[in-house]
């Protein structure tokens, strides 16, 4: 890492007289961009890796709405902004490649602004680890599950969302997870609070950092909310974390919109338990590696490190299918309509999954959690197989 990072003291300076400038006047604004990137479905025709011949930092920022504080600023930015051009291409022009990349809303962000963004602290993970919940058969029959499934196709998925500069990737991947499955039950698609997650979930292991924006897993938000009243809605609980900053839970438990009883945790490691929760169950709470996910823009990504997949990254597995003989997961991430494939990656797939492991060496990155493995097994592309869950939801009572 760090290649980008051109100026560090510069850009850490910056950041800090950025952050606070934008902090005080645009907090209004930020809930505003945030509501409205909850409902954008669509976006308007972006730029394409094909059509980057002669794009420029100028076409960036009247394409991306980008306006900086400072011409120190501005130059910085454009140089952060002309290494992701020139890699980009560089990347397109290479055939072996089975997926594009192209410019995003992230083009101008350093490679420690994007980190932040990936707060999935694995040690929390191993903490609560449960064991293999009953009703899992050892060995499902994958060829007796549909060819492909799309979970969006059943009304059960939310608009694609904005997670902001925070690492509350957790909080978004359990959040839209739990809309689907009290969709999938009730028939009723409500938009969840990840603002409510963030703030009202404790992290008593304190591993790798102390929750909010920096970082924690599905496991304990489900398992905050089945023993403490459940969720608010997008409405009544709006997502302000947008920049970064951590604020102080004030659930109103009379406010809550579902009853979580607990979660299923799949068993790890095993391609076919993942195949049949999300055939049969409804899309699933994943982590994966997400490091070289960037400038992804479409096509099936088999770009992670499988020799040491370092799991940072919390989402949703909404399906899986096949292109061109290719298999691939189908996965929703939350970093705009603007990345990806409207949102959206697809991951290679393959019969083998569960074969396709690597060791990730450094499993407490963060500060550390007491007591917790320092290496740990990992299979599946991007680490796809490690650690994965889903929300139960019980009945009002009669
Ligand atoms: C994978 O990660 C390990 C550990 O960080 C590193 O030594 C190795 O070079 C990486 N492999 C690739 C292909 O990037
Ligand atoms: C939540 O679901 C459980 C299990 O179905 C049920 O016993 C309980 O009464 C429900 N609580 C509420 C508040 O609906």
């Amino acid at each position: 890492m760090g290649h980008l990072l051109l100026h560090p003291h510069f850009t850490s300076d910056l950041e800090e007289e950025r952050k606070t400038n934008l902090r005080h006047t645009m907090r209004a604004v930020v809930v505003v961009a945030a509501l409205v990137a909850l409902v954008a479905t669509t976006v308007s025709a972006k730029t394409l890796w094909h059509q980057l011949d002669g794009y420029s930092f100028e076409h960036f920022k009247a394409e991306y709405g980008k306006r900086y504080l400072s011409s120190e600023e501005h130059d910085f930015r454009r140089q952060v902004f002309e290494r992701t051009l020139a890699s980009v291409k560089a990347h397109n022009s290479d055939p072996t490649k089975t997926w594009k990349q192209g410019i995003n809303h992230m083009s101008d962000w350093t490679d420690g602004e994007f980190k932040r963004l990936l707060g999935y602290d694995k040690g929390i993970g191993y903490s609560l680890h449960r064991p293999t919940p009953p009703g899992f058969k050892a060995n499902v029959d994958v060829n007796g599950l549909p060819d492909s499934v799309d979970w969006r196709t059943k009304h059960v998925v939310t608009a694609v969302k904005d997670q902001g500069q925070c690492g509350s990737c957790w909080s978004f991947g359990s959040a839209e997870t739990l809309e689907s499955h009290v969709a999938v039950q009730t028939g009723t698609l409500e938009v969840l609070s990840e603002q409510n997650i963030l703030d009202c979930t404790p992290n008593p292991e304190e591993c790798g950092g102390t929750g909010g924006c920096q970082g924690g897993t599905a496991e304990i938000a489900y398992e905050h909310m089945a023993k403490h009243g459940g969720l608010q809605t997008e409405w009544t609980y709006p997502y302000l974390s947008w920049y970064g900053d951590n604020y102080k839970c004030h659930f109103k438990e009379k406010m809550s919109v579902v009853n979580v009883t607990g979660y299923v945790k799949l068993p790890s490691n095993q391609y076919e338990p993942l195949m049949d929760a999300i055939a049969n169950k409804g899309p699933i709470s994943i982590s994966v590696e997400a490091v070289a996910w960037k400038n992804y823009e479409s096509g099936i990504f088999d770009g992670c490190n499988q020799t040491n997949p370092d799991i940072d990254h919390a989402v949703q597995l909404v399906g899986y299918g096949d292109d061109n003989s290719q298999g691939y997961w189908l996965v929703r991430n939350s970093w705009t309509p603007h990345w990806g494939e409207s949102g959206y990656i697809r991951i290679r797939r393959t019969a083998n999954e569960g074969g396709r492991c690597g060791m990730d060496i450094t499993p407490q990155d963060g500060s550390g959690c007491k007591g917790g493995p320092d290496k740990v097994k990992v299979c599946g592309t991007c680490g796809i197989l490690f650690d994965n869950v889903y929300p139960t939801i019980g009945v009002p009572p009669s």
